[in-house]
């Protein structure tokens, strides 16, 4: 389509896993009090953004979906991909009247547990206003994209923070050190909403569990050492008997934890499995579980509010 014309911006998203998930409280909304760390991972979407030729009769925003992209064929390209409606949002804030265009390399499984939706939307966000020469603040950015889902803000982190409200409110922590993070995606996904249903409380109603401060005062103290819980994992497996199966198999291996990320249905490993298995578990889980292995780590955004993922400062 635009033949050997570079794009304005190219962006890598990153996708993200949930280290701690707590539940506090099914609120009167409908929606979920939670307390959560979130970290990015290295297993990456890019984004390519182009600026057209202005023209009122042609949509302000469009994108289109590269070939080799991750379930190309499920993935929208009209007003309800995230990442039309974060140029169409920045477009409608800011009064910007650039035509942007994207195109979407897709490389993180969708319905995963692993925020691929939500780090495209906020990398959208974020290069509107880089092409617009960055006249919001990244306070604003954070603020609007609150609107477009409950795991946006957090992208605007340095990679590593923690999440409470309905995930919204971010807290950013000095990023985590680095550590091997193997992600496990089984061929099924899970649908974030039915696995919430599933915890099954009345508004209002609290669930009980592991104070998440101290959570979180353990992690920085040490990843590999802290108590890993998810509070979703015993709704996703009533669903999903085959992940608890999956899940048990890999926390066999010896690992420093496995778990569950977000509503599922990726499982993470944090560290390397034993010396025995090094060589041989990977193959062996895809082919038992039909799943997909990913080898990857913890990944961090520079200290520069003008730079995004894998960016050199
Ligand atoms: O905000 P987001 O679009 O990611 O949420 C998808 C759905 O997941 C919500 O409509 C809601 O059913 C559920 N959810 C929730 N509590 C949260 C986040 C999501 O109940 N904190």
């Amino acid at each position: 389509m635009y033949g050997s014309t570079p794009p304005a911006v190219s962006l890598l998203a990153p996708c993200k896993i949930n280290l701690f998930l707590r539940i506090l409280r099914k609120r009167e909304d409908g929606f979920h009090e939670l307390a959560s760390l979130f970290q990015t991972v290295s297993l990456m979407d890019r984004l390519d953004f182009w600026e057209e030729e202005a023209d009122e009769s042609k949509p302000l925003c469009t994108m289109e979906v590269s070939p080799d992209s991750l379930g190309r064929e499920g993935i929208p390209t009209d007003a309800t991909n995230l990442v039309l409606r974060a140029l169409q949002l920045y477009a409608d804030k800011t009064g910007e009247r650039r035509r942007i265009h994207c195109r979407l390399h897709k490389a993180v499984p969708a319905q995963a547990g692993l925020g691929g939706g939500s780090g495209d939307c906020a990398t959208a966000l974020f290069a509107a206003n880089r092409l617009a020469g960055f006249p919001a603040t990244e306070a604003q950015l954070i603020e609007w994209s609150a609107s477009l889902g409950s795991d946006i803000s957090f992208f605007f982190s340095r990679g590593s923070a923690y999440c409470t409200g309905r995930g919204e409110l971010i807290e950013p922590l000095p990023p985590l050190a680095s550590s091997p993070c193997y992600l496990v995606k089984p061929p099924y996904g899970c649908s974030t909403p039915d696995i919430f249903k599933g915890l099954a409380l009345s508004p209002g109603q609290d669930l009980d569990g592991e104070d998440p401060l101290k959570l979180l005062g353990s992690f920085r103290e040490s990843v590999g050492d802290a108590p890993y819980v998810n509070d979703l994992e015993p709704p996703a497996f009533d669903l999903r008997p085959e992940l608890r199966a999956l899940r048990d198999e890999l926390a066999t291996l010896g690992f420093d934890a496995v778990m569950m990320s977000g509503s599922g249905s990726t499982v993470f490993c944090i560290g390397e499995p034993d010396e025995a298995v090094r060589s041989t578990w990977q193959a062996e889980i895809a082919s038992k579980y039909e799943a997909q292995v990913f080898a990857e780590r913890f990944c961090m955004r520079p200290a520069d509010e003008k730079l995004w993922y894998a960016e050199e400062p």
